[in-house]
Formats: C-alpha cells, sequence, structure tokens
C-alpha cells in the first residue's frame, strides 16, 4: 500500500466568521497561545512522515509563506544577542526535510475546487487533507489524527474520512456521513451530504476536518457542479467516488476545536493554555481565582 507523503491544506477562505480579526490577515494564522492554528495542522501531518505540504492559498496569505520561510534578518538579530533558545524556537518552525509548495486557487469556489487545485503536485497518490482551522487534540502518547488515518490508510487500502457525532440541531454545519459498522470506530460510507437540515440529515456523524483520500477523487471533483451554498464541494466528490471504491468513516476520539468560531478559538486557547509547559500551572491558577471571585 501507497505511503502518505503529501498533504493539501486549503487556507484560501475569508474567515468571515472572525471578523474583524481577519481582516488583514489569515484565519490559519490566529494563534492558539504561541503557535498559529496552521502550524498545529503541519505538525499533525508532520508526525504521520508527511514530507509535502501543499498549501491552497489565495489573495492577503502571504503570512503564511512567511511564517514557513527563512526569517534571515529575525535569525541574524536573535544570534547577534546571544538569544540562541528563540532563535532555536524560530528555527524549528517546520523541519528541514519537508518541502512547502504554494498554489493559487483564484477564486473561493469551495473546499472540493481547492482540493482540485492541488492536482497538478499530487498526481494520482493517496494525500491527507487537512482543515487547519479544527484543531485536533490527542491524548498524550496518542498519535496524530492524520498518523491514524494513514495507518487506517495502509490497512484498509480506501480513502479515509475523520467522523464525530454532533447534536442534530448542528447537522447544518458539516458534511455527514451514513455507512454500517465495519470494525471498531471504523463504517463502511455508504452516503456522505453536504449540510443537511437536522430533519434531512441521514445520521449524526459529522466530518472533522480531517481527510486520507485516494488520488481517484480528482476524477469526481472535476466533473462536479455546483453544491451546497454554490460552492463545489468536497463531500459531493467522496459521494461520487464512494460509488466506485471504498471509503471509510473513522470515528476519532481527539478532542476538536473548532477555531473557526470565536467560541471554539477560545476553549482550545483555555485548554491549550492549560496544558503549556511554560505557562499552564499559573494559568490554572489565574482560572481558579477568576471563578472564585465570582
Ligand atoms: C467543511 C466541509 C464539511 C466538514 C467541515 C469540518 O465545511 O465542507 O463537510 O464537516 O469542513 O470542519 P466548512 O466548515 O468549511 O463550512
Amino acid at each position: 500500500m501507497q505511503k502518505i507523503k503529501k498533504a493539501v491544506f486549503p487556507v484560501a477562505g475569508f474567515g468571515s466568521r472572525f471578523l474583524p480579526a481577519t481582516k488583514a490577515q489569515p484565519k490559519e494564522m490566529l494563534s492558539v497561545v504561541d503557535k498559529p492554528l496552521i502550524q498545529y495542522a503541519v505538525e499533525e501531518a508532520v508526525e504521520a512522515g508527511i514530507t509535502e505540504m501543499v498549501f491552497i492559498t489565495g489573495r492577503n496569505k502571504r503570512a503564511i509563506e512567511d511564517h514557513f520561510d527563512t526569517a534571515y534578518e529575525l535569525e541574524s538579530e536573535l544570534e547577534a544577542a546571544g538569544k540562541h533558545a528563540l532563535l532555536e524556537i524560530v528555527r524549528s518552525v517546520i523541519p528541514n526535510n519537508i518541502n512547502c509548495i504554494y498554489i493559487r486557487q483564484p477564486a473561493a469556489l469551495g473546499l472540493g475546487h481547492a482540493v482540485l487545485c492541488a492536482r497538478p503536485v499530487v498526481g494520482d497518490e493517496p494525500f491527507a487533507v487537512l482543515l487547519a482551522d479544527d484543531l485536533m487534540d490527542v491524548r498524550p502518547g496518542q498519535k496524530s489524527v492524520t498518523a491514524q488515518m494513514a495507518d487506517l490508510y495502509g490497512q484498509e487500502g480506501g480513502s479515509i474520512v475523520a467522523v464525530q457525532d454532533v447534536l442534530r440541531e448542528f447537522t447544518n454545519q458539516y458534511g455527514i456521513v451514513s455507512g454500517t459498522a465495519y470494525k471498531p470506530n471504523l463504517e463502511r460510507m455508504h452516503g456522505i451530504v453536504e449540510k443537511p437540515k437536522p430533519e434531512d440529515a441521514p445520521s449524526t456523524l459529522a466530518v472533522a476536518g480531517r481527510y486520507v483520500l485516494s488520488g481517484k477523487i480528482f476524477n469526481y471533483l472535476e466533473n462536479l457542479g455546483k453544491g451546497s451554498g454554490g460552492e463545489i464541494q468536497l463531500t459531493d466528490g467522496i459521494a461520487a467516488m464512494l460509488k466506485d471504491e471504498p471509503v471509510f468513516a473513522y470515528r476519532c476520539d481527539a478532542k476538536r476545536y473548532d477555531c473557526g468560531s470565536k467560541l471554539g478559538y477560545l476553549k482550545a486557547s483555555v485548554a491549550l493554555g492549560l496544558k503549556h509547559p511554560d505557562v499552564g500551572e499559573e494559568f490554572a491558577k489565574y482560572l481558579h481565582e477568576l471563578m472564585n471571585a465570582k
């Protein structure tokens, strides 16, 4: 079974749920404690053994390229000042063996279109897709969600889509899958539909922003018309593909934070702040005081 070497990060979206913070900066550069969201996603892919990071970017997204590039002036300043610990932080944003590839999506035509833009680089290989505003926090010692899914792809030989149960009232915010139990935490997918109304949803199993897809997906994406919201939907490409080859829904137990929403972002900041080695302990004390002062 082919190893997963490439990951696609669709980062061209406007981040309109987070205005005005995202007026002049990409939503993927919003920081949770001390790292931007996109760095959490890239680290997750690196942990899965992926070496080619393909970013589908758009207007106003230059900060992402700069973040993963050498910061020459900053590095020389830190070196001259003997600030070696900080220098190490700046240099280790991305390991040396990783290649970053940037493709511009010329118009915001939807997630399916963004993924299709990666075709010239991905070819017909299987690849991962990570939506950086879904921050997936795993338990200590557990592999990253993308690493778990890459393993499953190797075992099952079919595309893997991460899912989690949501309340029925929220089905209209997600891709929703239907399937039959196949193995523990794995369903054989029979259908997937983008953002159905609660009364129409085939289940409450919602797609979290992680996919490992067969390279065949591009053949389906290129023939799609507009779907939900007038956009070319990745969900519709997967729905077409699963008629011809197996797709599995993986119930992953990571804690998912929707950092494209204000509340999800705040929750992630508190949860990861409490775990942070530099500030966690003091932050816990502060929160405690805050609650008791009520
Ligand atoms: C996208 C996908 C949707 C998925 C969601 C996960 O929607 O289209 O199927 O459930 O990400 O975050 P978006 O949140 O971009 O509207």
